[in-house]
């Protein structure tokens, strides 16, 4: 077996009959392998945020309708069809903001309607052969993105990146990190920092997790640290992730990210997003047309368990954030370096 410096957040257990991901609650402490049989321990797996990050997200939830199609091949087709349909909208509620939930789960419902004449187990094993190159193409995606972003990289770069867009959140080595990961093989010097992304801590619990483990230079800021570096001429860039991008442009992305985004501009510092095609929604005009998720005001006042705050404070707790167009210097896809203007037209089927 290949050795890859990274973790696989998601994949099919050896036998074919679980989808394992690593639980991203866990870490960095403990690296725990989640065994999820069914479509329903797959939602509650991505709403409780054990998988995480767009494209795992997505890849996660086709697997998901993938097992169940084939836990359920003994029931009558109409049965069967029920099932699917039901775990499809399960897994389409969980979470609303990456776009690459609902673009996989279109991707299986295509492959259900387009097989309808076909018996439950014929169908499930086009499912399953469907999830599994959703599972492939990204992998191949995240390496497309890495190639077309390292050539952007300055030399000995020093990048800022915030939440976790890295293999953690992906079925390959990452967006957002697939450039440094990428300039880390070529044995390019590349120093990153990672903001810590509260109050989920994305950036402090998994991207320094992840890139430690790879041997890459990573240095952890609180998120408030992010315009003294910047002030301090210590980042040469700033490489982000996206949930959804909309057809003009504007980008979806872990809340904090906007924030960058006007401190990036104000030091004439490039800005740039990482993001595969399918993250691209024609259906959203723009940024305004994309749901933000709320999480929890609990993951603000007592996050991770201790009281930060009095138990009872009014929270509001947006999970994403819209970056406009006009700050963003350009989008790294699997398809090249576009234009934060060029997005239109080249979006992921979202039928
Ligand atoms: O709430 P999360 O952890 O799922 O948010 C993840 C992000 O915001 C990532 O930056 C984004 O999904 C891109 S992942 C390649």
């Amino acid at each position: 077996m290949v050795h890859v410096p990274y973790p696989q957040a998601v994949r099919w257990s050896a036998d074919g009959r679980a989808v394992e991901i690593i639980d991203q609650r866990a870490l960095p402490g403990r690296e725990d392998i989640l065994a999820l049989k069914n479509a329903e321990e797959v939602a509650i797996a991505i709403r409780t945020l054990a998988v995480r990050g767009a494209p795992a997200i997505g890849i996660a939830a086709a697997l998901g309708v993938a097992l169940e199609a084939s836990n359920s091949t003994s029931l009558d087709k109409p049965a069967f069809d029920r099932r699917l349909l039901d775990a499809i909208s399960t897994l389409r509620l969980t979470r609303p903001t990456a776009v690459n939930l609902s673009w996989a789960l279109n991707r299986m419902r295509n492959v259900e309607t387009a097989n309808a004449h076909s018996t439950p187990p014929e169908i499930a094993c086009k499912l399953y052969g469907e999830a599994s190159a959703i599972l492939a193409e990204d992998r191949a995606m995240c390496r497309a993105i890495g190639e077309h972003g390292v050539a952007l990289l300055p030399e000995n770069p020093r990048i800022l990146t915030h939440c976790n867009a890295g293999a953690l959140a992906t079925g390959g080595m990452g967006t957002a990190l697939a450039p440094i990961y990428i300039a880390h093989e070529r044995g390019l010097k590349v120093k990153v920092f990672a903001g810590e992304t509260r109050p989920l801590l994305q950036g402090s619990r998994l991207t320094v997790w992840e890139l430690q483990r790879a041997g890459v230079d990573v240095t952890l800021v609180a998120d408030v640290v992010a315009a003294t570096l910047m002030q301090q001429k210590k980042v040469d860039l700033v490489l982000v992730g996206a949930d959804r991008i909309a057809a003009n442009g504007d980008v979806a992305n872990k809340i904090g990210t906007y924030g960058l985004a006007v401190l990036a501009k104000h030091h004439g510092i490039p800005f740039y997003v990482a993001a595969p095609t399918s993250t691209i929604d024609n259906h959203a005009a723009t940024g305004a047309d994309i749901i933000i998720e709320e999480r929890d005001a609990d993951e603000v006042r007592r996050g991770f368990g201790t009281l930060t705050a009095p138990a009872d404070a009014n929270v509001y707790a947006p999970a994403f954030d819209v970056t406009p167009a006009a700050l963003i210097t350009a989008i790294i896809t699997d398809g090249g370096v576009i234009g934060p203007g060029d997005t239109r037209d080249r979006s992921g089927d979202h039928r």
